[in-house]
């Protein structure tokens, strides 16, 4: 191994703090009044994930990005510079460009009364300016421009707030962009980019996702090729999550056979499955193994030179507060936005973000796709992903409009969490601090 900086690992016997063991209220995955405070405390105020910046390469690419009930313009301007803007044309207000997320444009030009933009969000032109009085000088080009929002880059991404008062994007990551720094993030390229419609807050998802305790009951094949057991550590606002792949729980510990799962496992990872001969709760040390013995290969793209020998095989699921979470992995990532519905606290958007590293200088483009109706993940992958993978993203997805059935009970007295489920508490403890008046 290198003697560069290594992601710290979670010390498994470090007692966790303690926040309690009140039930946590579920009016707050339904109530309308909670999501108008969710959007003027949180959304508002807090650093959001948008647009990977490869996806706008030249001048004139940009792409439209949803929150709640605001539309954003992502845009690289003639002097390379990119910009964020609200997606809102300054006459009367039209939402200015519909259509495809991700697109290329010389300007802008509002469908209503064909006023245009510039790709650097100033005034281009407009229509008979002579029947405007206020023109008569000519335009008032800091009047008329589009409203610009704050953004900041890190890890590829491009991050946008909505509140000029709000701290520097690394001071808000705190020491997350360390942490992650081996994976090289910022070099991995877009696989894929899908966003579903669920019948579920946008919290549901975020807390099912947020804790491996549920393995045992939505994905009980898991226990074949995984360790349900979570080391947890908090961070600040965020948080992680540590699962060692590539062996076994309860009641599989100790079982002879190498379970058919364990073998995918192997095979999505490029061994050989049918050679190995040790334990079934072993397989992640041949992993370990096998990822040493080919990462000087000059086809390699993932760092895993850089990677502690956990990091091979151990799933590091990170908590980005208040609605990021990654899989990360030295070949890549699996990323779950969790965005609010614009009017429906009983709706979410859910973008499955899958990262890889590519080859240095190539790219494979990524088309995003939004699904409406309930779908079949496995029937509507674009790259080849094992069912190992797609069968839990499809347990997880099922679920949520179940759990959201059930939040809105009036015979449910609140949720009651588990040490493994601390990640839950503390998300929402975090959220309430921006809650409160
Ligand atoms: S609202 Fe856009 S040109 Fe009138
Ligand atoms: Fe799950």
């Amino acid at each position: 191994m290198s003697d560069k900086y290594f992601t710290p690992s979670i010390d498994a016997d470090a007692p966790l703090p303690d926040l309690g063991n009140e039930r946590i209220a579920s009016d707050r995955f339904s109530s309308p009044e909670y999501m108008k405070q969710e959007w003027s405390k949180l959304w508002r105020t807090v650093w959001n994930i948008g647009p990977r910046i490869e996806e706008i390469n030249a001048p004139g690419d940009y792409v439209i990005h949803e929150l709640g009930e605001e539309s954003f313009l992502f845009v690289m301007g003639k002097d390379n510079k990119i910009r964020g803007f609200y997606n809102v044309c300054q006459h009367r207000g039209n939402r200015l460009v519909m259509g495809k997320p991700c697109d290329s444009a010389k300007f802008f030009k509002c469908a209503f009364h064909a006023w245009s933009y510039n790709t650097d969000g100033t005034i281009k032109g407009v229509p008979n300016p002579d029947t405007f009085p206020q023109f008569k000088d000519g335009l008032p080009k800091e009047e008329l421009g589009l409203e610009e929002i704050r953004i900041d880059f890190w890890g590829g991404w491009i991050w946008f707030n909505l509140d000029g008062k709000a701290e520097p994007l690394l001071d808000f990551l705190g020491e997350l962009p360390e942490q992650l720094a081996p994976y090289q993030i910022e070099n991995m390229r877009l696989l894929e980019y899908k966003t579903f419609l669920w019948d579920s807050n946008w919290k549901v998802a975020c807390d099912a996702f947020n804790e491996s305790y549920h393995f045992r009951g939505l994905h009980p094949q898991i226990l074949k090729w995984s360790d349900e057991m979570a080391k947890i550590e908090l961070h600040g606002i965020h948080s992680r999550m540590i699962n060692k792949y590539g062996t076994t729980s309860s009641p599989y510990t100790g079982a002879a056979e190498v379970f058919p799962e364990l073998k995918e496992w192997m095979a999505y990872n490029g061994m050989d499955a049918e050679s190995y001969e040790g334990a079934p709760e072993d397989v992640w040390k041949a992993k370990t193994a096998f990822s040493r013995s080919i990462q000087d290969q000059p086809h390699i793209t993932a760092p895993y030179k850089d990677m502690t020998d956990e990091q091979l095989t151990d799933v590091y699921h990170y908590f980005i507060f208040p609605g990021f979470a990654m899989n990360v992995f030295p070949e890549g990532v699996n990323g779950f936005r969790y965005r609010p519905h614009e009017t429906d606290p009983n709706k979410m958007y859910y973008d499955l973000i899958l990262l890889v590293h590519y080859p240095e200088g190539q790219q494979i483009p990524c088309e995003r796709k939004f699904f409406k109706e309930k779908v079949r993940y496995d029937q509507i992958a674009d790259t080849p992903i094992s069912y190992i993978i797609t069968d839990v993203l499809q347990q997880d997805a099922d679920n949520v409009s179940i759990n959201q059935l059930g939040l809105k009970s009036e015979g449910f007295r609140g949720m009651y969490l588990g040490d493994q489920e601390l990640r839950v508490r503390h998300f929402h403890k975090t959220l309430d601090s921006y809650i409160k008046d």
